[in-house]
């Protein structure tokens, strides 16, 4: 939780109190495994086709880069509910580093450096963001080397002292309100105090005999993961060469599958159903691997063939931990793009989402991601939009084995699989298994997004089996191994910087 509120200060573009997550926790006493959802909610205000313009077409500018583009934020109230659960820290050493950081500042590492300079068009737009991010420079503006957040360091501090009702009620819920009511947007007193965030059943499978525990709707991760290890299991894809062509085309084509019937049947639980047990059924992915084979490429749907560019500039963020008691953790939380929706909501210093994208603003029409989807996605009020985030726990015979999960919009969970499978079927450490080369196929855009780092000809091979293939560096796991006692952590050696490039 301190990790959570310190992220939000100094790591702004995706650490967030602005938006939201989700936390698969193991408590070690009990031997119990949780699923904590403080994903965004849609506004009570929000309707199907807010997005769409008067020709009923969708208007990305809107749904990715306005004030429609927040959905209500999660992340203080599912810290809190999980503080309270099970918190040890006292509220002051919790709040400690995230308030000075705000408040004395924080210096921007070149990473940083550059996604400023990369969003800086959309970003000076904002007030509030020109003032404290950038300063002048000649006829321009550079991302400042600190960056001081006065705002966001007493709305912390509320936090601190009041907890879930610092951020839901009272001044800092008047000033964020205020923020909505002078840029015309939705999200009202009503919304912030009907938020809840919800203790979930996790997706449980296996894997060879390994446990799997992961997020279930509204994020597509669980289920997804599972999916997609099944079909693998029934295929023995560990006796496979690694990444050898042959591998890398029975893994994408398991995962045109898993992509499919994630656009076609997930959606918030709570408000749509979700065939849960059939998705992650064995049975019912023995019958995907008897269509796959490495002797032909099965055809994905033709509803819009051209190629999408998704190089947009993203970022979510994970953590993994685990502390001297074996209690776990692993979250990814997020505020969708880079800086959400490029906003902060006046006085609270809080960066707001852009998460309402992650919705179907109309079926056929892709999010930012590439992704599609249908009315099992579509927007409705105080609905939860799909996610794709995988924080994921594994496990043995009772004893903890991995702690896994990445950012990377779609390709979360493509990447957190080849993590596992390269643990799990390979054998690799943690650290070979980080970082191996990946691929990624979502059906649609009917393409294999491929790293650079493979083997020389692999692309080429590819190619000649008839794929559209195109370079693009993919996650940025966050990694800890447990191994006879042992801990191994392994931050991905891949950074923003590469992955945001466009190829
Ligand atoms: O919930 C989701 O699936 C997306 N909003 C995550 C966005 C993301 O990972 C961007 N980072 N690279």
């Amino acid at each position: 939780i301190a990790v959570a509120y310190t992220m939000a200060v100094t790591h702004p573009r995706a650490g967030n109190i602005g938006g939201g997550g989700f936390m698969m926790i193991y408590h070690k006493q009990s031997n119990q495994f949780y699923a904590v959802d403080f994903r965004e909610k849609a506004p009570q205000q929000a309707y199907k086709d807010m997005f769409l313009d008067s020709e009923g077409n969708v208007d990305n500018q809107k749904a990715r880069f306005s004030i429609y583009s927040a959905g209500v934020p999660g992340t203080v109230a599912g810290l809190e509910s999980i503080y309270n659960t099970f918190g040890s820290l006292p509220r002051q050493r919790l709040f400690q580093d995230a308030i000075a950081y705000a408040k004395n500042g924080f210096l921007i590492d070149q990473d940083q450096h550059k996604v400023l300079e990369d969003k800086k068009e959309l970003l000076r737009k904002d007030k509030q963001f020109r003032k404290l991010f950038y300063k002048k420079s000649n006829n321009d503006i550079i991302p400042r080397k600190k960056v001081v957040q006065k705002n966001l360091a007493k709305t912390l501090t509320v936090i601190q002292s009041s907890g879930v009702d610092g951020f839901y009620k009272g001044k800092v819920a008047d000033q964020f309100v205020d923020f909505f009511q002078q840029e015309n947007g939705l999200i009202t007193h009503q919304d912030l105090t009907n938020y809840q965030p919800v203790w979930r059943t996790p997706i449980y499978g296996t894997y060879k005999g390994y446990d799997i525990i992961s997020m279930p709707p509204p994020s597509s991760g669980g289920i997804a993961l599972v999916q997609l290890l099944n079909i693998l299991e029934q295929k023995k894809i560990d006796q496979l060469k690694h990444n050898s062509t042959d591998y890398i085309q029975s893994v994408v084509e398991a995962m045109k599958f898993v992509y499919a019937d994630r656009a076609k049947y997930l959606g918030d639980q709570d408000v749509v159903d979700v065939p849960v047990a059939k998705l992650t059924d064995k049975t019912y992915a023995a019958e995907i691997a008897n269509k796959i084979s490495t002797q032909n490429i099965i055809d994905v749907s033709t509803i819009n063939p051209e190629l999408l560019d998704t190089s947009e500039s993203l970022e979510t963020t994970h953590f993994s931990i685990i502390d001297s008691e074996g209690n776990m953790v692993s979250c990814t939380y997020t505020l969708n793009f880079a800086f959400g929706n490029g906003m902060i909501a006046g006085k609270t210093g809080v960066i707001l989402n852009n998460e309402m994208d992650d919705f179907v603003a109309k079926p056929g029409s892709p999010n930012g991601f590439g992704l599609l989807g249908n009315e099992k996605n579509e927007i409705a009020a105080n609905k939860r939009m799909l996610s794709s985030m995988t924080p994921t726990l594994v496990m043995k015979n009772g004893q903890p084995v991995l702690i896994t999960g990445s950012p990377g919009g779609s390709t979360i969970i493509t990447s957190v699989a080849q993590v596992l499978l390269n643990v799990l079927a390979f054998d690799m450490r943690i650290g070979q298994a980080s970082s191996a080369a990946r691929f990624h196929h979502q059906w649609y855009p009917d393409v294999i997004t491929i790293e650079e780092q493979h083997d020389g000809n692999i692309v080429e091979e590819l190619k000649e089996r008839g794929y559209n293939v195109k370079h693009k560096s993919l996650g940025i796991t966050q990694s800890i191994e447990i191994d006879s006692g042992n801990l191994y952590g392994k931050s991905d050696p891949r950074n923003l910087s590469s992955s945001t490039k466009a190829y």
